[in-house]
């Protein structure tokens, strides 16, 4: 298990990532590619919504193809504003295919800075968002902290039931990540319970290969029938991993 690698790793312009082991797949009706389970919830979530009214406009991309949006970008719109809108390569969640643009559907869609509302179609997607394991990633007043200016169009997958904490507490994706450290196993995890669904969430510091290897050996998530839990596993892309347990109703 490598920590640079699961649906709750944090990348910013202070963690970068690696990547090259994305499971991309194609998102239905577009060219766009996405991480797999990403693209599944996000068909999910939209299929919720009327046909036709948003647009995918953005997803993985390579590390190249990120230079090449930030070259342009400086280009035409300058490094001032280029650096508040687009990660520098190698620091682009879109790099994952975690990440996905949304834009309200147009004639002209701005490729950096898409149009999504705070009203209609686009905010009923943002209130859904969550329930599928999507949070917008970048806010107004988190600016200081992720170091992206607000895109209201930007959504990072995080999966559940982190989305619905995350959005309960009004976290950005640092303030989260920051946040579980102090959670271990020793008797001390993260509870959180929503709609009947009941899990457990604990940190482990990155301690190099070992016996942690082996409990996830055989894949993730595990299922354990005898305790009836789904464990799961997810790099955080700074100095462990978040383990969740996902305790299933008796
Ligand atoms: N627009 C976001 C910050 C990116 O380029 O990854
Ligand atoms: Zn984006």
């Amino acid at each position: 298990m490598n920590k640079g690698k699961g649906s709750l790793i944090l990348v910013n312009g202070d963690h970068g990532y690696r990547g090259g082991e994305e499971d991309l797949v194609r998102f239905p009706g577009t060219e766009i590619l996405l991480e797999k389970e990403t693209a599944k919830r996000l068909h999910d979530l939209l299929s919720t919504l009327p046909e036709g009214e948003l647009v995918l406009v953005s997803g993985y991309r390579t590390f190249g193809e990120q230079v090449k949006i930030f070259e342009d970008s400086v280009k035409e719109n300058g490094m001032e504003f280029t650096k508040k809108y687009v990660a520098k390569p190698g620091c682009s969640e879109h790099q994952t295919g975690l990440a996905v643009d949304l834009g309200k559907a147009a004639e002209d869609i701005d490729f950096i800075c898409p149009s999504f509302p705070y009203e209609g179609v686009c905010q009923t997607f943002r209130e859904r968002a969550a329930d599928y394991g999507f949070v917008e990633r970048y806010e107004k007043d988190k600016e200081e902290i992720t170091g992206i200016s607000a895109e209201q169009w930007h959504f990072r997958y995080v999966g559940r039931p982190h989305a619905w904490i995350i959005k309960e507490k009004g976290f950005a994706l640092e303030e989260y990540i920051a946040y579980i450290r102090q959670f271990d196993d020793a008797g001390n995890p993260l509870r959180f319970r929503y709609f009947g669904n009941e899990y457990e969430i604990y940190f482990r510091p990155d301690k190099g290969k070992g016996a942690f290897e082996a409990e996830f050996k055989s894949g993730n998530p595990v299922f354990d029938a005898g305790k009836q839990q789904r464990l799961t596993i997810s790099g955080n892309n700074v100095d462990g991993f978040i383990i969740t347990r996902e305790i299933q109703p008796k």
